[in-house]
């Protein structure tokens, strides 16, 4: 890491003022922040001032300090931080930052700046002879994946070769630099790998989980009253969060992966992953009555897991809806049903523990598979959460389970 400290006195210039138009630009600049707040702007001023002045010198940090109502130490603290800011004249036509760190080194940053002395100047902060040209070695820019890289102003030059550097250094000395395309150099999109995206190449899964991310933030479900979500989490090895990974997705899962000959073993779900509903994300909280978390609740419903792999999905086997009564129940107080779970219910005329309660082993394989819940109606044990709330509440909830429902 280059040591940062301001130019020697000699050159440094008496004063700084930014001309009519940065003037205005950097009044107006300082008005978008909140009062109190204006020192904020210090590091767009100090960039303006650099492109106006060709670096930071000392009367531009004092006098931006001044601007913005700083200590003289806190502006100059910024200006030699930041490897953005040069504290020295650098080269007119190119300033080359050359990364060193770890990532660039191991890639070959050391033969870039080998070219760098060999075209610049054998020190760093030096001018070639006619003043064109400076370079440096800087710290991580952040483009860690397109390593080895140097920047030149504001622009970054990625997957740099030895030779490719010499040419663009040339460029630039030649007055071209803006015919030189910044980004990587080898030919690859971005930091995509070279010959193109391996990954994430089907657009409309991405797609339906970002539609999914933006409407679990939009219904913000309450957090689980109790522990069960996190410990089914644990205990599959999943994260307790509501973060759904696009390999849970149900368009990547193979729906035979959940309804294959050996039943839902090998569901996404199971595997690590969340719900393969998109919507189920939003009101999961992990199955409260399932029995199938360790403790206390040991009874699990492998039956009734089975007889809903095995039931007939089927039209005939849609439940009849039921008319909406003057006082529906919250089915999200049921585990695993959070508000659109819950309106997709209401759609198909569902609207009381009771109804749930009395769903048949068809009729819930209907709408596991509406869903595209992968058995989890039944590793959740709708029925029984819904057989208790009918019955009592929330009072025979935490009876029967020892925990308050959601
Ligand atoms: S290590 Fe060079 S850009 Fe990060």
């Amino acid at each position: 890491m280059s040591v940062r400290r301001l130019a020697e006195d000699h050159v440094q210039p008496p004063a700084f003022a930014f001309n009519a138009e940065n003037a205005d630009w950097a009044q107006a600049t300082i008005r978008k922040y909140p009062e109190g707040r204006q020192q904020s702007a210090i590091i767009p001023l100090l960039m303006r001032a650099q492109e106006q002045e060709g670096w930071v010198t000392k009367a531009a940090i004092e006098g931006i300090a001044d601007m913005l109502s700083m200590p003289y130490i806190r502006a100059l603290e910024v200006a030699t931080f930041y490897t953005q800011f040069q504290l020295k004249p650098v080269g007119t036509r190119a300033h080359v930052q050359v990364c060193g760190t770890t990532p660039c080194m191991l890639r070959g940053s050391e033969d870039l700046m080998r070219v760098c002395r060999e075209k610049i100047h054998a020190q760093p902060f030096h001018t070639n002879a006619t003043g064109t040209l400076s370079w440096e070695e800087v710290e991580c820019q952040g483009a860690c994946v397109n390593a080895p890289m140097v920047m030149i102003f504001k622009d970054a030059y990625e997957d740099l070769t030895p030779e490719q550097l010499a040419d663009i250094i040339d460029r630039f000395d030649a007055g071209e630099g803006a015919s030189v395309t910044p980004g990587p150099q080898n030919g690859r999109h971005l930091s995509a790998p070279l010959g193109g995206a391996t990954t994430l190449l089907d657009e409309e899964a991405m797609q339906r989980v970002a539609d999914r991310d933006v409407a679990e933030r939009a219904v913000k479900p309450s957090a689980p009253e109790g522990a069960a979500g996190g410990e089914e989490a644990v205990e599959k090895g999943r994260p307790a969060q509501k973060g759904v990974p696009l390999e849970a997705d149900p368009t990547v899962a193979s729906p035979q992966d959940a309804k294959g000959p050996g039943g839902p073993s090998k569901t996404k779900d199971e595997a690590g992953g969340e719900p393969a509903d998109p919507k189920q994300a939003e009101g999961d909280t992990a199955p409260a009555a399932s029995g199938r978390t360790g403790g206390d609740r040991t009874e699990a419903p492998a039956a009734t897991t089975a007889s809903t792999q095995s039931a007939p999905v089927d039209e005939a086997n849609k439940p009849a809806p039921v008319e909406k009564p003057a006082q529906p129940d919250d089915l999200k107080l049921i585990s695993g049903i959070g508000p659109r779970i819950e309106a997709k219910l209401n759609d198909l005329g569902i609207w009381t523990y009771e109804r749930v309660a009395s769903l048949t082993a068809a009729e819930r394989a209907w709408v596991d598979d509406h869903l595209k819940f992968s058995g989890r109606i039944e590793r959740d044990d709708w029925v029984r959460q819904a057989e208790a709330l009918a019955k009592g509440g929330e009072a025979e909830y935490i009876r029967v389970f020892g925990k308050k429902p959601r």
